[in-house]
């Protein structure tokens, strides 16, 4: 566990200005738990919104096409994010990778537009279940950091990692512990073969069916820096709760 754990709330597409009184709650409860670091990223049609009346989290978004602008209906820049009062956008979501067809290549060129246009990313990564049942887990985590990290001056400063398992978004399964031990010491190795040093720095989250009751042990494992949280970061209650178990960690 890193000094100051992370803690990201991945709304996807859910969310409409109702979901203003959510938002609120979980920035008063930054206010009081001021150990941990957090952060929503909403729908892009909350951005703004969210800036306004949460100012105490970080806002990013899901997605940013790789492009500075032009003809890409329907697409956002990373600037346009950025203008929007975004300070982070995630890319490679494995939601993305599979409804969107991205690839490792695909998901480096939409980091390094994040990056060029001064935000902040997270890169997800997370293999499927026929993947790890094939023993192949820590060698298709290992392809895509090395394809989807982004390049370029200062890139390690503004990358966080996220290691989503696809089996365990969204189904209340989760690895144990001692696996998500074994993959984040593996990211981290990885990190320090395309950063050099400076990927020891690099936080590492675990995304997948975290929720209050087993963020504490999640956030335990080694070269665990943080979380990605989906369906339990969409009421403030339950994405309180994991930062309440985030802070006990960072206390002790
Ligand atoms: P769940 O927490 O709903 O499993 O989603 C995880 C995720 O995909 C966050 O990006």
């Amino acid at each position: 566990m890193v000094k100051r754990p992370y803690i990201v709330g991945n709304w996807k597409m859910n969310g409409t200005r109702a979901m203003l009184t959510e938002a609120r709650a979980i920035n008063r409860a930054a206010e009081r738990l001021v150990k941990v670091e957090v952060a929503l990223a909403p729908p892009f049609t909350l951005i703004q919104p969210i800036c306004k009346e949460a100012g105490l989290i970080g806002v990013g978004a899901q997605d940013c096409h790789a492009a500075e602008g032009g003809a890409h209906t329907g697409d956002v820049s990373a600037s346009m994010l950025k203008d929007a009062g975004a300070g982070f956008v995630i890319v490679g979501h494995s939601e993305r990778r599979a409804d969107h067809n991205e690839s490792d290549a695909d998901v480096k060129a939409k980091a390094e537009a994040a990056l060029a246009a001064g935000l902040f990313t997270i890169v997800c990564v997370g293999e499927t279940e026929t993947e790890r049942d094939a023993g192949q887990a820590e060698a298709v985590v290992a392809r895509q950091l090395e394809g989807s990290l982004p390049h370029g001056a200062n890139a390690p400063e503004k990358v966080t990692v996220a290691y989503e398992p696809v089996w365990a978004i969204g189904t209340g399964r989760t690895p144990t512990v001692d696996d998500v031990s074994a993959m984040h010491n593996a990211i981290r190795a990885k990190l320090g073969e395309v950063y050099g040093e400076d990927g020891a720095e690099i936080r590492i989250l675990y995304g997948g069916s975290v929720k209050p009751d087993n963020a504490a042990e999640l956030l335990r494992a080694d070269n665990v820096g943080g979380a990605l949280v989906g369906g339990a970061s969409l009421s403030a209650e339950s994405f309180v709760g994991i930062i309440v178990a985030a802070a006990e960690i960072a206390e002790s």
